[in-house]
């Protein structure tokens, strides 16, 4: 590990192939550590559980990076991405509790647990469409293709006011967007074909209102406030990007942990009502997302004994707090009947995820269809071919082949191994 005061780690794309182990390395010989991206830039690592929680809460690591950092050589953004960036999870308060207030009073609790009945009635087509393929004579899948990342999609969709014939442009704009490895210009280019969209359609939704989530965030007020055009904007990229790119992680790599621990598969399997748990569990364990977004100092903070200079960038790693053995026993073995509460994949503080309740639904919903639908479900490769997506941010797999028949001659085993 290098020493913070000499020289710094420079992560390779490997270390997008398994980041856990490194992260493990930095809770022991360096907790609060800078390193330079594999995308290029320095920030400092953030690894310990206790830490990683203390600093999602602290007021003296800032999001507003437009405001705040501006005058210190950031270059004024075109308008796209001026529009796209002032969404709240870029501010902090008293801005960020503006806007959280405004759209908690569209995105309400009521409105999540209506979606129910339409989650279950998606996931179930979705299996539907597995199955007539198996009935075709199809025996495996790319089970994100087919299901987990369909599912999460068409619910952030159909909430929003999206029309389904629109949803696939997204997910090429949004894997360019959280990519570490695109060109600025192809950025540029993602950001500005979502800006042209979403100032379309928030024009279309003030002219012919509908029973959705744009029409009541144009609609929602607080005393004489609301959301104006460019705060719109920012909100409908911030969810669907939250909604496309994270439970879709949640479905495939739980899946994937589910059918490399067979014994824990059957747990659940033997008792449903472990489920809600497991969903938590496994969020724990798999982490959709590697680490919070991204934090900065405008003044020294001393984080676990270490201080991290005025204006330097920090990464909270709630991937590795999730694996801190500090907190969690056994923390690389998943425990479907754990008590996973606490854990940080939702993040902490002011920023909390905002649609918790809605992944969490789509998890439990998706998980027992998918289980109880295709009893004999198993890899259709070795777990080692399996490829991890080149985003810091996001944990995600490329693909993930599964077969969908019962075959347990060649059904892949334990340790991922046909
Ligand atoms: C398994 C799925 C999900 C995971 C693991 C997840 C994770 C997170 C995390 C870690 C944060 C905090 C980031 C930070 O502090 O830097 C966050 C914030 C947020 N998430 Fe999620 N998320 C998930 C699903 C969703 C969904 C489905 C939506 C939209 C409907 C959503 C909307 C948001 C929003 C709007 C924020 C910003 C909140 C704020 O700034 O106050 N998330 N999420």
């Amino acid at each position: 590990m290098a020493d913070p005061a000499t020289e710094v780690t420079q992560l390779d794309p490997s270390y997008f192939q398994d980041p856990l182990s490194f992260f493990a390395r930095m809770r022991e010989e360096g907790p609060v550590t800078p390193v330079m991206m594999p995308g290029g830039g320095r920030t400092w690592l953030v690894t310990r559980y206790a830490d990683v929680r203390a600093a999602l809460a602290d007021p003296r690591l800032y999001k507003d990076w437009a405001n705040k950092l501006r005058g210190d050589g950031w270059t004024p953004a075109d308008q796209a991405i001026s529009y796209l960036n002032v969404h709240m999870l870029n501010l902090d308060p008293p801005d960020h509790t503006r806007l959280r207030k405004l759209v908690t009073k569209a995105f309400t609790a009521r409105r999540v647990a209506g979606l129910r009945p339409r989650v279950e009635a998606i996931t179930a087509s979705l299996l539907d469409a597995m199955a007539g393929r198996v009935a075709a004579g199809e025996a495996e899948a790319d089970l994100i293709a087919a299901f987990a990342f369909p599912l999460p999609v068409t619910v952030i969709c159909e909430l929003i006011g999206i029309p389904a014939s629109d949803q696939d442009k997204f997910q090429a704009w949004s894997h360019a967007i959280l990519s570490s490895v695109v060109t600025p210009e192809e950025w540029r280019r993602a950001a500005q074909a979502m800006y042209e969209y979403f100032t379309a359609m928030v024009a279309a939704k003030r002219r012919s209102p509908a029973d959705d989530l744009l029409s009541a965030l144009i609609a929602a007020r607080d005393d004489d406030d609301s959301l104006d055009e460019r705060e719109l904007i920012a909100m409908l990229f911030l969810l669907l990007v939250a909604g496309h790119e994270t439970t879709v992680n949640l479905i495939a790599s739980g899946t994937l942990a589910m059918l490399t621990q067979p014994a824990e598969l059957a747990r659940l399997r033997a008792d449903p009502s472990l489920l809600p748990g497991a969903v938590d569990e496994l969020l724990r364990f798999v982490n959709p997302l590697n680490h919070a977004t991204d934090r900065f100092t405008l003044e020294p903070v001393e984080i676990g004994g270490v201080t991290i200079p005025a204006r330097e960038w920090v990464l909270c790693v709630t991937s590795s707090a999730n694996h801190d053995p500090s907190r969690f026993g056994s923390p690389d073995v998943l425990d479907v009947g754990r008590d996973a509460g606490g854990h940080l994949a939702f993040g902490h503080g002011i920023h909390y995820c905002l649609g918790a309740p809605l992944a969490r639904l789509e998890g439990e919903v998706a998980f027992g269809a998918l289980l109880s639908r295709f009893p004999s479900l198993s890899l259709a490769v070795p777990e080692s071919s399996l490829h991890w997506r080149p985003s810091s941010l996001i944990h995600g797999l490329e693909t993930l082949p599964v077969r969908l028949t019962a075959d347990p001659a060649s059904a892949v085993g334990a340790n991922g191994m046909l």
